[in-house]
């Protein structure tokens, strides 16, 4: 697959299936681990480690689009990744997705692999 001129890239990480509505799934892409949510049948991707110290939201609890850490109870919108309840204070990154015949694609950056 073509890299875009800033070397980031499309990447199918997951069919809609492996996604249903109200549920979230963890992929590894080279060094970055992101986080799909299917939030009323919208996809969306986030970084999956949260910002406030180790732990990986797709470990913790979906209520909507909020995502809750299982270490902390920090709290995000996973349709921003906006740090909405502390400890957490950073936001997380979120990552554009396109769904292409029924595959989850997100656009991640050179992740060295
Ligand atoms: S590691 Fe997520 S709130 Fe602390």
């Amino acid at each position: 697959m073509a890299a875009n001129t800033d070397g980031s890239q499309w990447r199918a990480l997951a069919t809609l299936d492996d996604v249903p509505a109200g549920k979230m799934s963890s992929h590894e892409v080279g060094d970055i681990n992101i986080a799909l949510y299917n939030i009323d049948g919208t996809i969306f991707a986030t970084d999956n480690v949260c910002t406030h110290a180790y732990a990986l939201l797709t470990d913790g609890w979906l209520d909507n689009n909020i995502i809750e850490c299982p270490l902390h109870g920090g709290q995000f919108d996973v349709c921003t990744g906006k740090a909405v309840c502390s400890p957490a204070e950073a936001d997380l990154r979120t990552y554009q997705v396109r769904v292409v015949e029924g595959r989850i694609e997100v656009l991640v950056p050179d992740a060295g692999s």
